[in-house]
């Protein structure tokens, strides 16, 4: 993992307001000091989700999600750490410092971006100079505002006009070839990739280019759509295309639609149909499937009726099914023969289309009419078949109530009792806050400098419990010592300090303790944690000097030490 100074986390985590960055993704309702939501990480009727504005940091006592800002991102929006790291940080006004090695790496991958952008503006100059180009899309009904949302280009007729235009060095001919806009042939030569080809730049969550689709202009030209191969920057399986757009044109997505190709995501949102996105010339992959309910809660899958249709339908099924937690729907849309969404949209305009999603299947209907094919349920084989195929399915559907309903509908369709998930009706603990009077001293030390890191500040090393033998010392000293070396730390911050070590757990676990009262309490509070380990240590240190003393004797700096702790005793 890439290493970003430590400061520069502490300082990007307080600046930031995780209220702010969650709030705009979740709806939060206030309650005490906290802001409560329903968990967006697993499906609730109750709120458990809280964030905390003190400490910065999110907990769900429903599911045990929890973390700082940074962490949200990476779960929610499906950020790699530096990506999280960096969105934050655009948010905050801040510049992301980076070590040079890592720098290095990092620069590769912004030039990979920067090439491919360079790229899709050139392929876009080109479609403003090519008459057939803007011909055809003018015949396909596409106009030039939503060209441009879109950012389609021209791929002109030739060999080496890319390659010319900006591989103007070896560096850049490097980058070229590794984001897969040159082909080299078994001679070594390298030349454009997409020639005579209108352009479809794919985007990635944050808006980037980052790999093209090219449809041929003339029927017979090769294949009639050509895409960039798997590059550092793209990988097919993860990507959707359209999802960036679609993103733009609403704060919330109200459904997403799942097409087969470039131009039918273009043209359902030439006619007004805004939310439709596609896979890229692959079956949807498990990791579509979650990325298309991060984005929203009902997905429509729409297939062409033939046969590769069909089973293209099954692939997305078994993909979504391990990702169908309640809440969560899905429909599945059979187009007329010969049909598909562009063609459709085009004959029956955005409301005809609607009409054709609302006769979309939902998913549980579907899957029981595939399974019972070719099984007579008027007979116990025909019954008993039905099941076999049904259960390792619907043993892949996540804990809840649609399982339930599933795992019901089978009974029903094959007579069997309904086997209803044992775990399913076992609710969560709604709370395991815990109550502070059950820690030891070192626990509620350690839970109150989480709470409020600022009163390291007010002790000061040597510390005398720091000889003390006692499970956490190690921690609370270096915690003491975090704090105190890096002044302002929000406990989030902490946290992430301590992600990925052993202690991060319980350390997550005692920032979430709720202390009664308001800071001045807790400053007396923890003024007194720490006198009564100094006391313990001493009484320690006592007892281990007097056993010695009697098993082999004292020193003389021992006996003055042994005197003294008698002395302070009895004072
Ligand atoms: P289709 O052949 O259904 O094309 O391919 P289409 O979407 O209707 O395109 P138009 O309307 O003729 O322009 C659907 C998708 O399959 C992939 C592409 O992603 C395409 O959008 N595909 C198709 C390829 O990757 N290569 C091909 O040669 C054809
Ligand atoms: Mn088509």
């Amino acid at each position: 993992m890439a290493r970003i100074p430590d400061a520069f986390i502490d300082e990007l985590l307080a600046r930031s307001d995780i209220v702010d960055v969650i709030g705009t993704r979740v709806p939060l309702k206030k309650a005490g000091r906290e802001f409560q939501a329903r968990c967006p990480f697993h499906d609730e009727r109750s709120p458990s989700f809280t964030v905390s504005p003190t400490k910065q940091f999110y907990h769900c006592f429903g599911c045990g999600a929890h973390g700082s800002a940074i962490k949200f991102l990476m779960e929610y929006d499906r950020l790699e750490f530096l990506d999280a790291v960096e969105e934050l940080a655009k948010r905050a006004g801040m510049d992301v410092p980076r070590e040079t090695r890592q720098q290095h790496q990092r620069g590769d991958f912004e030039s990979l971006y920067a090439c491919c952008d360079a790229a899709a503006t050139y392929f876009g100059q080109q479609l403003g100079g090519s008459r057939r180009a803007k011909d055809y899309l003018q015949r396909r009904g596409v106009s030039s505002e939503v060209a441009q949302r879109f950012g389609l280009g021209y791929a002109p007729e030739g060999w080496e006009h890319l390659k010319t235009a900006l591989g103007s060095d070896e560096r850049r001919l490097a980058l070229l070839e590794k984001v897969g806009l040159l082909s080299r042939n078994d001679q070594g030569r390298v030349y454009d990739k997409f020639r005579d080809r209108l352009i479809f730049p794919i985007h990635d969550r944050r808006g980037r280019v980052i790999a093209f689709g090219g449809r041929v202009l003339e029927k017979d030209d090769g294949p009639k759509y050509l895409n960039s191969p798997e590059t550092p920057l793209f990988h097919k399986g993860r990507e959707l295309y359209g999802l960036w757009q679609v993103r733009q044109a609403h704060s919330r997505i109200p459904r997403l639609i799942v097409v087969e190709g470039y131009m039918d995501v273009v043209s359902l949102f030439q006619f007004g149909v805004n939310t439709a996105v596609a896979t890229l010339g692959t079956a949807t992959t498990p990791d579509h499937a979650e990325l298309l309910f991060r984005n929203a809660a009902d997905v429509y899958f729409c297939f062409d009726g033939d046969r590769a249709g069909r089973g293209a339908a099954w692939k997305a099924l078994e993909s979504v099914l391990p990702r169908m937690r309640d809440g969560r729907q899905a429909f599945f849309l059979f187009l007329p023969d010969g049909e598909d969404p562009d063609s459709l949209v085009r004959a029956e305009g955005s409301a005809g289309f609607d009409r054709h999603l609302e006769q979309a299947v939902p998913l549980g209907e579907y899957l029981f009419d595939e399974v019972g094919r070719e099984c007579d349920l008027t007979t116990i084989g025909g019954r008993a078949r039905l099941a076999e195929r049904a259960r390792p399915l619907l043993e892949q559907i996540p804990d809840g109530a649609f399982r339930d309903l599933m795992h019901q509908r089978l009974g029903e369709l094959s007579g069997l009792q309904a086997r209803v998930s044992a775990t399913a009706s076992a609710t969560p603990a709604t709370s395991s806050r815990q109550h502070p009077a059950k820690r030891s001293l070192v626990r509620t030390a350690i839970a109150l400098l989480l709470t409020q890191p600022e009163l390291a500040l007010e002790v000061h090393p040597p510390f005398g419990f720091a000889s003390l033998d006692q499970p956490g010392i190690p921690l609370l000293l270096e915690l003491l010592d975090l704090c105190r070396s890096r002044p302002g730390i929000v406990t989030a911050a902490i946290l992430e300090h301590f992600a990925e070590r052993d202690e991060g757990k319980a350390l997550h676990k005692l920032a979430m303790t709720e202390f009664p009262g308001e800071p001045d309490v807790w400053r007396t509070e923890f003024a007194d944690a720490m006198q009564q380990l100094d006391r313990q240590a001493s009484a320690q240190e006592l007892a281990n000097l007097v056993a010695r003393k009697s098993s082999e004797g004292l020193g003389p700096e021992d006996t003055e030490r042994l005197r003294a702790l008698l002395r302070a005793r009895a004072g």
